[in-house]
Protein backbone atom coordinates (compact mmCIF):
# COMPACT_ATOMS: atom_id res chain seq x y z
CA UNK A 1 0.00 0.00 0.00
CA UNK A 2 1.09 3.61 -1.09
CA UNK A 3 1.98 5.69 2.28
CA UNK A 4 -0.80 7.88 3.77
CA UNK A 5 -1.15 9.83 6.92
CA UNK A 6 -4.83 9.96 8.76
CA UNK A 7 -5.64 13.27 10.17
CA UNK A 8 -8.80 14.19 12.12
CA UNK A 9 -11.73 15.48 10.05
CA UNK A 10 -13.27 18.61 11.24
CA UNK A 11 -16.28 20.86 9.91
CA UNK A 12 -13.95 22.41 7.14
CA UNK A 13 -13.85 19.33 5.35
CA UNK A 14 -17.38 19.43 4.35
CA UNK A 15 -17.10 20.16 0.61
CA UNK A 16 -14.83 16.71 1.15
CA UNK A 17 -17.92 15.23 2.84
CA UNK A 18 -20.12 16.32 0.44
CA UNK A 19 -18.39 15.05 -2.62
CA UNK A 20 -17.84 11.59 -0.61
CA UNK A 21 -21.64 11.25 0.13
CA UNK A 22 -22.55 11.85 -3.70
CA UNK A 23 -20.32 9.27 -4.94
CA UNK A 24 -20.98 6.79 -2.56
CA UNK A 25 -24.63 7.14 -3.45
CA UNK A 26 -23.53 6.85 -7.15
CA UNK A 27 -21.66 3.47 -6.27
CA UNK A 28 -23.35 2.13 -9.53
CA UNK A 29 -23.50 4.72 -11.69
CA UNK A 30 -25.27 8.06 -12.07
CA UNK A 31 -27.94 8.39 -9.89
CA UNK A 32 -27.83 11.55 -8.25
CA UNK A 33 -26.22 14.98 -8.97
CA UNK A 34 -24.83 17.01 -6.61
CA UNK A 35 -27.58 19.47 -6.45
CA UNK A 36 -30.33 17.14 -5.71
CA UNK A 37 -28.33 15.42 -2.87
CA UNK A 38 -28.20 19.40 -1.47
CA UNK A 39 -31.40 19.97 -1.77
CA UNK A 40 -32.95 16.25 -0.21
CA UNK A 41 -32.25 16.29 3.52
CA UNK A 42 -32.02 12.38 3.80
CA UNK A 43 -29.04 13.07 1.78
CA UNK A 44 -27.46 16.01 2.85
CA UNK A 45 -27.96 15.39 6.95
CA UNK A 46 -24.83 12.53 6.25
CA UNK A 47 -22.54 15.97 5.63
CA UNK A 48 -24.86 18.97 6.61
CA UNK A 49 -23.38 20.46 9.99
CA UNK A 50 -21.05 17.67 10.75
CA UNK A 51 -19.32 17.26 13.27
CA UNK A 52 -22.23 17.23 16.15
CA UNK A 53 -22.09 16.49 19.71
CA UNK A 54 -19.71 13.17 19.42
CA UNK A 55 -19.10 12.15 15.13
CA UNK A 56 -15.85 11.44 14.47
CA UNK A 57 -13.89 11.44 11.75
CA UNK A 58 -10.67 10.68 9.55
CA UNK A 59 -8.86 11.89 6.27
CA UNK A 60 -6.48 9.89 4.99
CA UNK A 61 -3.83 11.65 2.50
CA UNK A 62 -0.91 10.47 0.24
CA UNK A 63 2.82 11.91 0.64
CA UNK A 64 1.83 14.62 -1.69
CA UNK A 65 -0.96 15.84 0.99
CA UNK A 66 -3.48 14.91 -1.50
CA UNK A 67 -6.74 13.51 -0.26
CA UNK A 68 -7.23 9.97 -1.36
CA UNK A 69 -10.12 9.16 1.39
CA UNK A 70 -12.21 9.98 4.58
CA UNK A 71 -14.48 7.99 6.80
CA UNK A 72 -16.69 10.01 9.26
CA UNK A 73 -19.29 8.78 11.87
CA UNK A 74 -22.44 10.14 12.79
CA UNK A 75 -24.75 10.10 15.32
CA UNK A 76 -28.59 10.56 13.63
CA UNK A 77 -32.09 10.10 15.75
CA UNK A 78 -35.10 8.05 15.25
CA UNK A 79 -36.67 11.54 14.10
CA UNK A 80 -34.05 11.97 11.30
CA UNK A 81 -32.57 8.23 10.75
CA UNK A 82 -29.78 7.90 8.33
CA UNK A 83 -30.16 4.61 6.36
CA UNK A 84 -28.36 2.29 8.22
CA UNK A 85 -29.95 3.46 11.02
CA UNK A 86 -30.19 1.17 14.59
CA UNK A 87 -30.23 3.32 17.57
CA UNK A 88 -29.44 7.20 18.68
CA UNK A 89 -26.65 5.85 20.86
CA UNK A 90 -25.03 3.79 17.50
CA UNK A 91 -23.27 5.90 14.72
CA UNK A 92 -23.49 5.31 11.59
CA UNK A 93 -20.14 4.98 9.69
CA UNK A 94 -19.62 6.35 5.77
CA UNK A 95 -16.46 5.92 4.19
CA UNK A 96 -15.00 6.66 0.58
CA UNK A 97 -12.02 6.31 -1.28
CA UNK A 98 -10.67 8.79 -4.43
CA UNK A 99 -11.62 6.23 -7.23
CA UNK A 100 -8.33 5.76 -8.82
CA UNK A 101 -6.52 4.62 -5.46
CA UNK A 102 -8.89 1.85 -4.60
CA UNK A 103 -8.52 -1.77 -4.21
CA UNK A 104 -4.76 -0.37 -2.17
CA UNK A 105 -6.18 -1.08 1.34
CA UNK A 106 -6.44 2.74 2.15
CA UNK A 107 -10.36 2.16 2.69
CA UNK A 108 -9.47 -0.68 5.08
CA UNK A 109 -6.63 1.51 6.96
CA UNK A 110 -9.55 3.91 7.33
CA UNK A 111 -12.20 1.85 9.10
CA UNK A 112 -9.81 -0.18 11.09
CA UNK A 113 -8.76 3.76 12.30
CA UNK A 114 -12.00 4.94 13.04
CA UNK A 115 -13.28 1.69 15.01
CA UNK A 116 -10.22 1.77 17.26
CA UNK A 117 -10.84 5.67 17.66
CA UNK A 118 -14.91 5.06 18.65
CA UNK A 119 -13.88 2.13 20.82
CA UNK A 120 -11.56 4.44 22.97
CA UNK A 121 -14.28 6.76 23.55
CA UNK A 122 -16.70 4.52 24.36
CA UNK A 123 -18.83 3.43 21.64
CA UNK A 124 -20.90 0.30 21.94
CA UNK A 125 -21.73 -0.26 17.95
CA UNK A 126 -21.06 1.12 14.47
CA UNK A 127 -24.02 0.85 11.69
CA UNK A 128 -23.62 1.73 8.43
CA UNK A 129 -25.98 0.97 5.31
CA UNK A 130 -24.78 -1.33 2.09
CA UNK A 131 -27.15 -1.62 -1.09
CA UNK A 132 -27.12 -5.40 -2.43
CA UNK A 133 -24.30 -5.73 -5.09
CA UNK A 134 -21.88 -3.17 -3.60
CA UNK A 135 -17.98 -4.91 -3.20
CA UNK A 136 -18.03 -3.03 -0.19
CA UNK A 137 -20.18 -5.65 1.61
CA UNK A 138 -17.23 -8.16 1.38
CA UNK A 139 -14.90 -5.02 3.25
CA UNK A 140 -16.84 -4.56 5.80
CA UNK A 141 -17.63 -8.46 6.58
CA UNK A 142 -14.15 -8.94 6.89
CA UNK A 143 -14.12 -6.42 9.70
CA UNK A 144 -16.96 -7.77 11.74
CA UNK A 145 -20.33 -5.92 10.43
CA UNK A 146 -22.78 -8.12 10.74
CA UNK A 147 -26.60 -7.76 9.56
CA UNK A 148 -28.12 -5.43 12.06
CA UNK A 149 -30.66 -7.79 14.52
CA UNK A 150 -34.63 -7.20 14.41
CA UNK A 151 -35.26 -6.50 10.95
CA UNK A 152 -33.01 -3.21 11.21
CA UNK A 153 -31.79 -1.67 8.27
CA UNK A 154 -27.81 -2.09 7.67
CA UNK A 155 -25.05 -3.95 9.28
CA UNK A 156 -23.94 -3.75 12.65
CA UNK A 157 -20.54 -3.75 14.30
CA UNK A 158 -20.20 -4.22 18.17
CA UNK A 159 -17.39 -2.95 19.82
C1 LIG B 1 -15.58 0.99 -0.38
C2 LIG B 1 -14.25 1.74 -0.39
C3 LIG B 1 -14.31 2.87 0.61
C4 LIG B 1 -13.16 0.75 0.04
O1 LIG B 1 -11.91 1.42 0.02
P1 LIG B 1 -10.66 0.71 -0.68
O2 LIG B 1 -9.46 1.52 -0.38
O3 LIG B 1 -11.00 0.44 -2.08
O4 LIG B 1 -10.65 -0.66 0.17
P2 LIG B 1 -9.43 -1.65 0.46
O5 LIG B 1 -8.45 -1.56 -0.64
O6 LIG B 1 -8.96 -1.47 1.84
O7 LIG B 1 -10.18 -3.03 0.47
C5 LIG B 1 -10.58 -3.64 -0.73
C6 LIG B 1 -12.02 -3.99 -0.58
O8 LIG B 1 -12.81 -2.83 -0.80
C7 LIG B 1 -13.89 -3.17 -1.63
N1 LIG B 1 -13.67 -2.50 -2.91
C8 LIG B 1 -12.61 -2.53 -3.72
N2 LIG B 1 -12.81 -1.78 -4.81
C9 LIG B 1 -14.02 -1.27 -4.68
C10 LIG B 1 -14.82 -0.40 -5.45
N3 LIG B 1 -14.40 0.09 -6.60
N4 LIG B 1 -16.03 -0.07 -4.99
C11 LIG B 1 -16.48 -0.56 -3.82
N5 LIG B 1 -15.75 -1.38 -3.03
C12 LIG B 1 -14.55 -1.73 -3.45
C13 LIG B 1 -13.93 -4.66 -1.74
O9 LIG B 1 -14.64 -5.17 -0.62
C14 LIG B 1 -12.48 -5.01 -1.60
O10 LIG B 1 -12.32 -6.26 -1.07
P3 LIG B 1 -12.17 -7.51 -2.06
O11 LIG B 1 -10.86 -7.28 -2.75
O12 LIG B 1 -12.21 -8.69 -1.19
O13 LIG B 1 -13.30 -7.45 -3.01
C15 LIG B 1 -13.91 2.30 -1.79
O14 LIG B 1 -13.72 1.24 -2.67
C16 LIG B 1 -14.94 3.23 -2.34
O15 LIG B 1 -14.92 4.43 -2.07
N6 LIG B 1 -15.88 2.70 -3.15
C17 LIG B 1 -16.88 3.46 -3.86
C18 LIG B 1 -17.90 4.08 -2.97
C19 LIG B 1 -18.58 3.09 -2.05
O16 LIG B 1 -19.09 2.07 -2.49
N7 LIG B 1 -18.60 3.44 -0.76
C20 LIG B 1 -19.27 2.65 0.24
C21 LIG B 1 -20.74 2.93 0.27
S1 LIG B 1 -21.55 1.83 1.41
Amino acid sequence: MTHCSVRAATAADRGLLARATLENLNWNGPRFTMREVEENPRLRHYYDGWPGGDDLGLVAEDAEGVVVGVVWLRFFTAEDPGYGFVADTVPELSIWVLAERRGAGIGGLLLCRVVDAARSRGVAAISLSVEDGNPAARLYARHGFRPAPDGAQGCLLEL
